[in-house]
């Protein structure tokens, strides 16, 4: 019956191409782009978000374990790309059937093996999980089907806060064992570990979120003397820079290696320094959370006496929580990098919509990803 069915599916899709091309979508990453996974680990209740009052405004009833008060970047973008909901890896409720893709990130995760080592998932064992989909792949749809997938499937990471933020700068034995750019080298030398991983399995498409203004968390503010935690920042720059060095070089290493890098780090500084400009009224205080700028991290009560406060309207913030924005600055950015060059947030080459649907023509390639000056 099945076979049958499959023999049919060029007949009953009138547009076959579309359907052929569809792109399957593996997200890695950190508590910016975790759906829920860590409600299925052990660990810390900061690495949570499984309580109220995270996913008020989602369109779908109660949390979820999104470390927002509704959806994520990578819910919208799957939308975009015209997939379901991408389902958390470990979550028992998840269909066998991961052939739209599958979403490993860990709220606290690293791209170091010891950054939270315990608490969250590490990218190492996101990747083994990875090769676990792959395998299941093969084993239900054929080797050359399941290539296909993953020759097609776009590889989308956002992760490299918490390697900082935890790992570093709260870590005086790392401070003493590395030199800022000695730790940065090694960040973005276990990034590319496992970037190499995954394309000698077959990816070739990936897309990168780059830090954010990691000393304008309202975590980070309520520690700085003034504005912004400039330590931090300053890393966050390092690393992303060195990423974009990074990936261009591998452009060239690594034949038909495509890429959409972003700036989340200047977009959202505008939205921070000047939120009216961009229909937002709050960019440097939390809505959930306590004490200066709302940078104790106590939204939902989550050390059970801690007494947090809660805004009325989280869509006029930028920050929902100590650490993490809001839902409508998910959705906001998330179009921003569907879109493209002509936003501050592609650095491109390719815009998310290029690598899910392929560019229309050559000449737009030319056009708009490849500008000549
Ligand atoms: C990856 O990180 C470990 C420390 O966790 C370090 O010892 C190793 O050298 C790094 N690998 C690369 C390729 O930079």
């Amino acid at each position: 019956m099945a076979i049958l069915v499959w023999l049919l599916l060029p007949v009953l899709f009138t547009d076959y191409t579309v359907a052929e091309k569809q792109s399957a979508f593996f997200i890695f990453g950190d508590s910016t782009v975790d759906a829920g996974n860590n409600n299925f680990i052990q660990t810390i209740p900061e690495n949570k978000a499984n309580y109220d009052p995270y996913g008020r405004n989602a369109p779908f009833q109660g949390p979820t374990g999104r470390f927002s008060d509704g959806l994520i970047v990578v819910d919208y973008l799957a939308e975009y790309a015209k997939l379901p909901m991408i389902p958390p890896f470990l979550d028992p409720s998840t269909s066998d059937d991961l052939s739209h893709g599958a979403n490993f990130a860990s709220g606290g995760s690293g791209i170091l093996s010891t950054t939270n080592e315990g608490q969250a998932i590490d990218l190492n064992t996101q990747l083994k999980y990875f090769e676990q989909v792959a395998e299941s792949l093969t084993t239900k749809m054929g080797a050359s089907e399941a290539e296909q997938i993953i020759s097609n499937a776009v590889y989308y990471f956002s992760i490299g806060s918490n390697d900082y933020l935890g790992g570093y700068l709260a870590n005086p034995n790392m401070q003493q064992l590395y030199h800022p750019e000695q730790y940065v080298g090694m960040v973005l030398g276990n990034l590319t570990s496992s970037i190499q991983e995954l394309y000698k399995k077959g990816a070739r498409k990936f897309g990168f979120l780059g830090l954010s203004p990691l000393g304008c968390l309202p975590v980070m503010r309520s520690i700085a003397q003034e504005g912004c935690f400039e330590q931090a920042n300053s890393l966050a720059l390092a690393h992303n820079n060195a990423l974009t060095t990074l990936l261009n070089n591998l452009e060239y290493l690594l034949k038909d290696f495509k890429y959409s890098n972003s700036d989340f780090y200047t977009w959202l500084l505008q939205r921070i320094n000047d939120p009216s400009t961009y229909g937002f009224k709050e960019g440097k205080n939390a809505c959930c959370g306590s004490g200066p700028f709302g940078g104790i991290f106590s939204c939902g009560g989550m050390k059970e006496t801690t007494a947090y406060d809660l805004c009325e309207e989280a869509d006029d913030y930028v920050w929902w929580d100590s650490f993490h924005p809001t839902q409508r600055i998910h959705q906001h950015f998330a179009q921003a990098l569907w879109d493209g060059p002509q936003t501050t947030a592609t650095l491109g080459p390719y815009s998310l919509r290029d690598l899910f649907f392929g560019p229309t023509t050559i000449a737009d390639v030319v056009d708009a990803d490849h500008p000549t000056f």
